[in-house]
């Protein structure tokens, strides 16, 4: 009996897309997610009783994520979204095993609990885990009746989970029921490695474990079938061994495949592999596994190289919450995300910080995306380990071995990391030592030694100390923290594992412009999207674009992040609930940042964005600022007709050159002569600094312009130490008489960027700290000195990527790009001032949905005009009404400071837009309608069809 390869691929692909049932050979999968109730809050163990009444818990269907809907507590910090995530709770489900099997094998996997959940059958303890993120299996055996109901329980507890972001709350991710013969594929046993990938030919490595559950001897034999992307046979083979009682065998079989077809990011191609185990002839189970033909490596000296040519990654950091939906996790939630990501140029994945939901990884196969799948951010309580327990190695082989052996299979995954940004011993107890790092590389060895395993890594001086010897390569967080390791790892791989951590809101511009990347607006408590800054550790797109065109050894970045997540709101820490790090929104929505990516990532695609808005009635008669993020070198604006010039991309980059470039500085900490300063603080890099010894803080820090000269700008780039000191700027024609030009008495927010504007004749100019707080070191990154006012010269970079016309005199109407390419028009866009919105539009993501109670149509919902124009000021109130087969699954609108709930029946605009998410229900077909209302506008309507 054999299951032809199309149902097989059918049953793979609804496994993957919708809850299903299958079962073949001896073996039956069901997806294990409806009909459970859940009790929020502490209960005692009888809670796990069959005989418990839980006839007052509430029905939820999994995945669930008890926190997600809220209510914030604002008064609490944004680290971890203000969610009421913290506490514990229970679920029950009963379930029916049938008479049929008997002496049947019964396990349970959990693709995700958060946190700690502890598994009760029928009242007895089966089983626990401790990582949230991790996938583990329980052995349901020994503790189900046959032929009877069972009652499955779980206790979950969040309260030691340490985080640094929203973890979400429950069973967040899918569970499945596996029912199968005593003599089975062992779970997690198949394992498929390509030793050699010619054009020709490819030899593929099948290894399976069988186990023998049975009390008698077995004599196993197995049929090795491997299928091609079109379905069709390519090779078989069969084995035979005979395995004792209770015991388990490993079957390893080379296959050779002919033309193979590669898997690849451009031409994702899957092959399969079936693995029929018969025991003593009669066929007990089949076990299948997708993989891929490929051949990949990292270089220390030219990126990474895919089937033989250098692919640059294009990655994004993503972690695992999917805004509105929480923790939760759906397929097409998913999907989607990664459909709006290779809109945008994105080849690559960094599951940060934690090992994904296997779907991810399926869809990345699919897709065609490489994945950098991690396993912990630190190695504490954020991996669940509670005050240093278990010991690092034995919980570390534990985890690993699951994570390693459920994903190896995946031809995205390129690499194995095994955390991000451990502090090292002995500062931190929890920390990494050269032999900590050993051994967690190694035992990701010991489950695949085919694929390189990698570290995030923050801090430079860990190169230094020979803590890295044992990865294969390594991944750093900002600003060419790698330098260091490239120095002392010349032949190891290098990848920019975080770079980016620009910030911004969609819809939001104010003006003046930002000044500096730290400039943050503390009234609106929102990041200006003209994309001018970034965290203080981090850097815009378009420095990062530079740098890895500069450093081609890198094998590219992955930007923190593709999507916002619940969590870690930088800079607005305390107030704020959701993160301005995404290149979309929470909700998916792009923002400006998102065009300047598509447009550098995909040069051949037509990318013409516009930005602002062009509704500023305040500022009639003054000056905004217009950019365009094109793919184009150049481009020409028009301001209702009038053509306000055009521009083209820099190819170089002209920043203004700073009179105290390289001349001579002194420094001293009295009355007396000075000694000679370090060049680093005015050399013209931001990557080096001066600063002063904490023991012998210096006084002052003085330059020599070499000859008396206009100063009218002084641009001072500090460090964060500057909080701790005040200072005076000084000028003197002689270097003994000073006149005061400037004074800092206070600190001014949280931007390092100090300018002042003066007007003085001058050959010397001097910097004074005056009152050091708490032993402060004074010292800056750069001092910078012209004769008028300059843009931060950090900006200079800007003319290359994208293009800026700074002086356009604001007046409403329409304005208009026409970019060019070599000489020829590529295309336009459009902005209009929009009037008062008259109505909702409606715009799903998908119209047909599939009646698995998990597919999701993302609706968008916008204002617009009499003349149809988008409203991006609109913050209207918009109420929804659903009739058919589908319920709310969350709303929201991308507004990093909102408190509305997710899970609602309306939402206020968000400069212009929200989002409406719709999942079917399990079984019920039919249209459903959407009405969305909002006062004074026309009503807005979509309809979709489950199916
Ligand atoms: C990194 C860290 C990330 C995130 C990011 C924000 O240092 O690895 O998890 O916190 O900073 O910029």
């Amino acid at each position: 009996m054999r299951i032809s390869f199309h149902v097989i691929r059918f049953v793979l692909s609804i496994l993957i897309l919708t809850s299903s049932v299958y079962s073949y050979a001896g073996r039956k999968v069901e997806n294990f997610n409806k009909s459970w109730r859940f009790h929020l809050g502490e209960l005692s163990e009888d809670a796990a009783s069959p005989a418990y009444d839980d006839s007052e818990w509430r029905n939820v269907r999994l995945p669930h994520d008890w926190a997600i809907a809220g209510p914030f507590n604002p008064e609490e910090n944004g680290y971890a979204a203000k969610l009421p995530w913290r506490g514990a709770g229970w679920y029950r489900k009963t379930f029916r095993l049938d008479q049929e099997d008997a002496g049947k094998r019964v396990y349970l996997d959990f693709d995700g609990v958060m946190a700690f959940p502890k598994i009760y059958i029928n009242g007895q303890f089966a089983g626990e885990w401790d990582y949230g993120y991790m996938s583990f299996r329980v052995d349901a055996t020994p503790f189900v009746n046959i032929g009877e109901e069972n009652v499955i329980a779980v206790k979950v507890d969040t309260q030691n989970q340490g985080t640094r972001w929203y973890p979400g709350a429950g069973i967040y991710r899918k569970v499945t029921i596996t029912i199968c013969e005593p003599v089975h594929a062992a779970h997690w046993g198949l394992f498929i490695t390509t030793p050699e990938v010619k054009t020709e030919s490819a030899s593929i490595q099948v290894k399976a474990v069988v186990e023998n559950h049975s009390d008698a001897d077995s004599s196993v034999s197995i049929l090795y079938e491997l299928f091609d992307p079109q379905g069709r046979l390519a090779v078989q083979s069969k084995q035979s061994e005979s395995i004792v009682s209770n015991a388990s065998s490993e079957f390893t079989q080379i296959l050779k495949i002919l033309n193979p077809q590669r898997w690849d990011i451009d031409d994702p191609n899957l092959y399969l592999a079936q693995v029929t185990v018969f025991d003593n002839d009669k066929v007990v189970d089949i076990e299948t596994s997708t993989f891929g033909i490929r051949t990949f490596r990292f270089t220390a000296d030219d990126g990474f190289h895919l089937n033989g040519r250098r692919v640059q990654l294009y990655g994004v950091n993503l972690h695992h919450d999917h805004g509105p939906l929480g923790a939760t996790f759906y397929p097409r939630a998913m999907e989607r995300q990664l459909e709006i990501m290779r809109d945008m140029g994105c080849n690559a994945i960094r599951t940060s910080h934690n090992p994904p939901a296997p779907e991810l990884l399926d869809l990345c196969d699919r897709m065609g995306f490489v994945v950098w799948d991690e396993a912990f951010d630190k190695w504490d309580r954020t991996a669940g380990r509670v005050r240093g327990e278990p010991p690092l190695r034995e919980y570390g082989e534990r985890q690993i071995r699951n994570f390693v052996m459920r994903d190896r299979n995946h031809p995205s995954v390129v690499t194995w990391s095994i955390g991000n940004e451990i502090p090292n011993q002995p500062w931190s107890r929890e920390g990494k030592s050269a032999e900590r790092v050993a051994f967690m590389s190694d035992f990701v060895r010991e489950y695949d030694p085919t694929r390189p395993v990698t570290i995030g890594c923050h801090i430079p001086s860990t190169a230094d100390e020979h803590i890295l010897d044992a990865v294969d390569m390594t991944g750093w967080n900002y600003a060419r923290r790698y330098a260091n390791y490239r120095k002392n790892y010349p032949d190891k791989p290098i990848l920019y594992s975080e770079s980016a951590s620009a910030l911004s809101t969609r819809g939001f511009y104010a003006l003046p412009l930002p000044d500096s990347k730290t400039a943050f607006n503390q009234e609106a408590l929102q990041v200006n999207s003209y994309d001018h800054n970034a965290a203080r550790w981090s850097d815009l797109a378009d420095v990062e674009f530079q740098l890895m065109e500069d450093d081609r050894f890198v094998g590219g970045e992955f930007v923190w992040t593709g999507f916002d997540y619940l969590g870690e709101p930088t800079p607005f820490s305390r107030e704020a609930r959701s993160s301005y790090f995404g290149i979309v929104d929470l909700c998916g929505i792009p923002k400006d940042r998102f065009f300047i990516y598509r447009s550098y990532w995909r040069p051949e695609e037509t990318t013409i964005h516009i930005l602002p808005h062009w509704n500023w009635p305040e500022r009639i008669g003054q000056t905004v600022p217009v950019y365009v993020y094109t793919n184009g070198d150049s481009a020409e604006l028009f301001l209702n007709g009038r053509s306000l010039g055009k521009r083209s991309k820099q190819k170089t980059i002209t920043a203004p050159i700073s009179l105290a470039f390289n001349k001579p500085a002194t420094i001293g900490s009295g009355e007396e002569e000075g000694e000679d300063a370090p060049p680093d603080g005015n050399d013209g890099s931001r990557n080096t600094s001066w600063v002063s010894s904490r023991q012998n803080p210096v006084k002052w820090w003085r330059v020599d312009l070499g000859e008396s000269q206009h100063v009218g700008f002084i641009d001072i780039l500090f460090d964060q130490e500057a909080r701790n000191y005040q200072y005076r700027i000084e000028a003197s024609q002689n270097g003994s008489d000073w006149k005061v030009l400037a004074e800092k008495n206070d600190w001014l927010g949280s931007t390092q960027r100090m300018t002042h504007e003066t007007n003085a004749e001058a050959r010397y100019i001097q910097i004074v700290f005056t009152e050091l707080n708490r032993r402060a070191q004074p010292g800056f990154w750069e001092f910078c000195v012209y004769p008028e006012r300059v843009e931060n010269p950090y900006y200079a970079v800007l003319d290359k990527y994208r293009l800026r016309w700074m002086d356009v005199i604001y007046e409403p109407g329409e304005l208009k790009a026409v970019a060019y390419k070599n000489g020829q028009i590529i295309g336009e866009s459009v902005m209009r001032t929009a009037k008062e919105p008259t109505a909702i539009r409606l715009t799903p993501d998908r119209i047909k949905l599939d009646a698995s109670g998990e597919d999701m149509s993302y609706i968008l919902i916008e204002a617009l005009d009499e003349d149809g124009t988008l409203c991006p000021l609109a913050e209207n109130k918009v109420e929804f009404e659903i009739e058919g087969p589908a319920d709310i699954a969350g709303v929201g609108n991308g507004n990093p400071l909102s408190y509305e709930p997710f899970h609602a029946d309306s939402r206020k605009l968000f400069f212009g837009k929200a989002m409406l998410i719709l999942r079917t229900i399990d079984g019920e077909t039919g249209e459903i309608r959407i009405k969305a209302k909002s006062d004074g506008l026309k009503e807005g309507e979509a309809r979709l069809v489950s199916y």
